[in-house]
């Protein structure tokens, strides 16, 4: 599948990921991932939503408290969605690995569930950094790295009668296009837990807390062989603080000049960007 094509998969399933798992769809959000991010953004006043998906995250940063809040996404069919459901924060169309932003601009970023779609991680995690201000917090949930490889899962061994999780090729970092649901194709990107946690401390990102929590009722309640999972997190929230000081991180990025004035001061359902050709 050639790079184009892979892009194009966002846009062609926003909705799967919209109707499935925003607006109290999914109980993982409502129960997990909701709480544990608006914990982590209390007292926050300029959040930046890398990822934004349909916004659900946003809003509620909005709600929370947060007096700007910015959502970005590469997928138009995410952003024009998130504007049409407004309730306050603003959109962008834009890749996280080049943020439309001055050095500095926020208190906090948001990357929920995004960055094992992203190729470039580096350069992704650098731009998070560069528009933290010092002392800003960085909040990142993934899918648990080591144990939600592709081709992990539940086994059950008749042979040996046993039953166990099988852990996929967890070192080798792996791109696939995963079938998600019937005929909803995604891309993915593997890649082990260190390399997450190295980017970030190359980049002055300290972690300060992590959590791996069991999968919550909800989800364990969906099936019959997930209450058997009920061991094995799902998720993974890496909590980092931008380090005040200096650190050897690699050169500071130059200011972009973007749009980011004219988002601050726009109507909450104005998007900047446009579909891609
Ligand atoms: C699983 S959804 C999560 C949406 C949202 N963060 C949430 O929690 O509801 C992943 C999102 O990542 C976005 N995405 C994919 N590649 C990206 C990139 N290079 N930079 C930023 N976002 C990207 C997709 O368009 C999609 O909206």
């Amino acid at each position: 599948m050639v790079k184009s094509d892979r892009d194009e998969l966002w846009e062609i399933n926003a909705k799967w990921w919209q109707e499935g798992f925003s607006d109290g769809a999914d109980p993982e959000y409502e129960e997990q991932i909701i709480p544990m991010a608006l914990a982590r953004l209390r007292g926050a006043k300029r959040v930046l939503d890398v990822g934004t998906g349909e916004g659900q995250l946003a809003r509620l940063a909005v709600q929370a408290g947060a007096e700007l809040v910015v959502g970005i996404d590469p997928t138009w069919a995410q952003v024009t969605v998130a504007a049409q459901k407004a309730g306050g924060p603003a959109y962008i169309q834009s890749e996280a690995a080049a943020l439309p932003f001055p050095d500095a601009s926020f208190d906090a970023v948001l990357a929920c569930l995004v960055f094992e779609h992203i190729e470039a991680v580096d350069a992704a995690i650098a731009e998070v950094a560069r528009v933290l201000e010092p002392g800003g917090r960085f909040v990142f949930f993934l899918n648990h790295p080591l144990l939600q490889t592709p081709g992990s899962g539940w086994i059950d061994d008749h042979i040996i009668d046993e039953q166990y999780w099988r852990i996929g090729p967890y070192l080798t970092e792996s791109n696939e296009i995963e079938e998600v649901e019937k005929n909803v194709f995604i891309p993915f990107v593997h890649r082990p837990m260190s390399r997450y946690v190295n980017a970030m401390a190359a980049h002055g990102l300290l972690v300060t807390e992590m959590a791996e929590p069991t999968p919550p009722a909800g989800f364990l309640a969906k099936a019959a062989e997930y209450r058997d999972a009920s061991t094995i997190p799902r998720l993974l929230l890496l909590h980092a603080t931008k380090f005040a000081g200096i650190m050897g991180g690699g050169p500071a990025h130059d200011a972009v000049e973007g749009p980011a004035d004219v988002v601050v001061g726009a109507p909450a359902n104005a998007v900047v960007g446009g579909p891609r050709a």
